[in-house]
């Protein structure tokens, strides 16, 4: 193992945040999050999503977090040093390997938001009414194109991760993340006065009960959840494991919380006014943020602008979370197989985009090869996000709660006293519980 000389480590305590927002922040809070939102009722939903993050979602990012910082090695590695038997050294292995399998198609998605931004920026979107459901489906039905923009995000991608972590990650979330929080607010405060707002308001935060007898609900939830946080993926033990030992976590993992969920809150709050105000439906599923918004900027004063604002706000969130997704296995490449970071980030880094090349192409040549009506993206995003992922955070939330002794792993996570209960009782039952049924319910299976 290389490990040992001179770790990494991040230079300040905002610095961390940052990056570690900049992995939470993606595509997640915006795209999917607003269509995950609109397909499930509104505000009922985001009563149990914010459920979902305080009593599953924040036990679990502190129990990365704390794995990371006490063992301080890469994911896979950090639970290999931890665990006590064959079997469990093995809970941290899934993580890196999802992280990698969700770069393959999130750095696809990632792509077209940047044709949008470039589209829009350049003047050359066709702003008229009607338009943009062909616009999207002939750019990803193209064999070439969209493959290209794939490539640009991927490359933008390891050249930051080939910095390192301070002059690479740290300091791109410390630019990047700033102009994120402004267009944000900017685009937030720009829906509220349009006219009719409030309706978009009233679906956001006025819950229609009855949404909670749908089952699919909860399970949406958790996998919002999961995703947005990025939980079960390494994300924050890799991150954590360059954390020095006087940061306090408990802060540290409210803030990437909170941030996160403020943010997909915000999102919220730009896209369902202007839905509502334009006369749209909120239940568009993906398309949401790349047909039914593009057409209501058609549609607004000024719609060039703020189509710009949006687009280049999602491309700032999904590349810093493709870094981090990058980082995650080019960590693992460095640490087990003695890797140098460059070359690390570059062999996997390609591999992601060539692999993610099929995910591309599914929506044009290779359209026939999906399964059941689902393109090769959504499948690689099923088994990654709905069968690896819960599976990944069971083994983490029992191997913290229940392999890793009790003392230690409360020290880590730098808790006392009730905390440390509550802390403990999510992950030895709470979590594992929610997880399991919630997963078996999705695999339909009970
Ligand atoms: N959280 C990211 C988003 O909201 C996506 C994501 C999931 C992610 N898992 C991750 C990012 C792991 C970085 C690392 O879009």
């Amino acid at each position: 193992m290389v490990a040992a000389q001179a770790r990494a480590q991040w230079q300040s305590r905002t610095g961390f945040v940052l990056a570690a927002l900049g992995a939470a922040i993606g595509l997640g809070n915006i795209w999917r999050f607003s269509f995950v939102v609109g397909d499930n009722g509104g505000g009922a939903f985001l009563i149990v999503y914010l459920v979902t993050i305080a009593l599953v979602g924040l036990p679990l990012l502190l129990a990365e977090l704390a794995v990371g910082r006490a063992t301080q090695r890469e994911a896979a590695s950090a639970f290999r040093a931890l665990g006590r038997s064959r079997l469990w050294r093995q809970a941290g292995v899934l993580g890196v390997v999802v992280s990698f399998a969700i770069l393959t198609y999130y750095a696809v998605i990632a792509g077209w938001a940047l044709k949008h931004f470039a589209a829009f920026a350049g003047g050359l979107y066709p702003l008229q009414p009607g338009r943009a459901a062909d616009y999207f489906q002939a750019f990803v039905a193209a064999p070439f194109e969209p493959v290209v923009w794939q490539a640009l995000i991927m490359a933008a991608s390891i050249g930051i991760v080939l910095g390192g972590i301070e002059r690479g990650i740290e300091r791109a979330s410390k630019v990047l993340m700033p102009v994120l929080a402004a267009i944000v607010i900017g685009l937030a405060v720009h829906s509220l006065v349009l006219p009719g707002a409030v309706r978009g308001l009233a679906f956001l935060f006025v819950p229609d009960w009855s949404v909670l007898a749908r089952p699919g609900v909860y399970l949406a939830a958790l996998g919002q959840a999961f995703f947005s946080l990025g939980l079960a993926m390494g994300v924050l033990v890799t991150y954590g494991s360059y954390l020095p030992a006087h940061f306090r976590l408990p802060a540290i993992g409210l803030a990437v919380t909170v941030g996160d969920t403020l943010i997909a809150l915000l999102a919220a709050i730009i896209i369902f006014p202007a839905v509502f105000s334009f006369g749209m439906q909120p239940d568009q599923g993906p398309g949401l943020a790349f047909i039914t918004l593009p057409e209501i900027f058609a549609d607004m004063a000024g719609g060039w602008l703020v189509g710009t604002a949006f687009f280049g706000l999602l491309v700032i969130a999904a590349v810093t979370s493709s870094v981090a997704l990058l980082e995650i296995p080019a960590a693992y490449a460095i640490e087990r197989w003695g890797m140098a970071r460059r070359r690390a980030a570059l062999t996997v880094g390609t591999a992601a985009f060539l692999l993610g090349v099929p995910s591309s192409l599914g929506f044009g040549p290779l359209a026939a090869t999906g399964l059941a009506g689902m393109t090769i993206l959504d499948i690689v995003d099923f088994v990654a996000s709905n069968v690896l992922l819960p599976l990944s955070g069971l083994a983490i939330a029992l191997f913290v709660g229940w392999h890793w002794p009790a003392r230690d792993a409360v020290a880590a996570a730098g808790l006392g006293g009730m905390l440390a209960r509550l802390w403990r009782m999510s992950l030895r039952y709470l979590a594992p519980a929610v997880i399991a049924v919630i997963f078996l319910r999705s695999l339909s299976l009970i």
